[in-house]
């Protein structure tokens, strides 16, 4: 076989370019005096079914960062496409300068097994029991989250698929001018859901539809 030079790219700014098209989260904490906090997150890993877990990376100098170790619990909410305003300030302000609970007027919704809030106003939530604290570097560690139980908006997913008319945020990132200025964070449009074509060649040959 032979390998081809990669004329057909050009360079990406950062390691992880090719996958900032993401749902992003709003990690939830509580302190044990009851202060409510979260932060915007995207590095993040869901792993397994059953059970289903969460490793996500959390900076060292974040609140979050003091919260997860106080308590060990955590809830991640997925924001709904008219949340990107708070997105952006929640992953640009610390707790430790405004009370973001406060400043975004969040609704608090009961949980059932841990003692940090869902939001009402996201399309998801999920609740989380920290199992593992891993070391990982300088500025980071990685906390490995045991789902307890997961939450949809009624009417917005059908099976394991989001429904056509659904509106979840899909964060992209900064979008820069010609001269490198920034003209702000941006989201895409979720359009709907299609099938695999099983008819394809590939498939046809190798995969049954199950
Ligand atoms: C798109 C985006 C994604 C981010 N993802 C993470 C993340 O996964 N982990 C993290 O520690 N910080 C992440 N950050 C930075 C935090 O959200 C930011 O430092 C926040 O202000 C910390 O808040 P806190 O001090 O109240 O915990 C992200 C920021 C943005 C804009």
């Amino acid at each position: 076989m032979e390998w081809v030079d990669a004329d057909m790219f050009e360079e990406a700014g950062h390691g992880n370019k090719p996958f900032a098209l993401r749902v992003p989260a709003l990690l939830v904490t509580k302190s044990k005096d009851g202060e409510l906090n979260f932060l915007t997150a995207m590095w993040f890993t869901p792993i397994g079914f059953e059970p289903s877990r969460m490793i996500v990376a959390v900076s060292k100098s974040t609140l979050t960062h003091e919260r997860l170790m106080e308590t060990g619990e955590f809830v991640m909410s997925a924001p709904s496409r008219d949340m990107m305003d708070i997105v952006v300030m929640a992953g640009r302000v610390s707790g430790r300068e405004a009370n973001k609970w406060e400043a975004t007027g969040l609704t608090p919704v009961k949980p059932r097994h841990i003692s940090v809030p869902l939001i009402a106003e996201a399309i998801g939530n999920v609740e989380y029991r920290v199992q593992k604290v891993m070391p990982f570097d300088d500025a980071t560690d990685l906390f490995v989250g045991e789902a307890l139980a997961a939450y949809m908006r009624k009417g917005c997913m059908e099976g394991e698929l989001y429904k056509d008319d659904s509106d979840p945020l899909l964060y992209l990132g900064t979008k820069y001018d010609s001269n490198g200025k920034s003209l702000g964070k941006h989201y895409a449009e979720f359009s709907g859901v299609k099938c695999a074509d099983y008819d394809s060649p590939l498939l046809k040959k190798y995969v049954t539809r199950r």
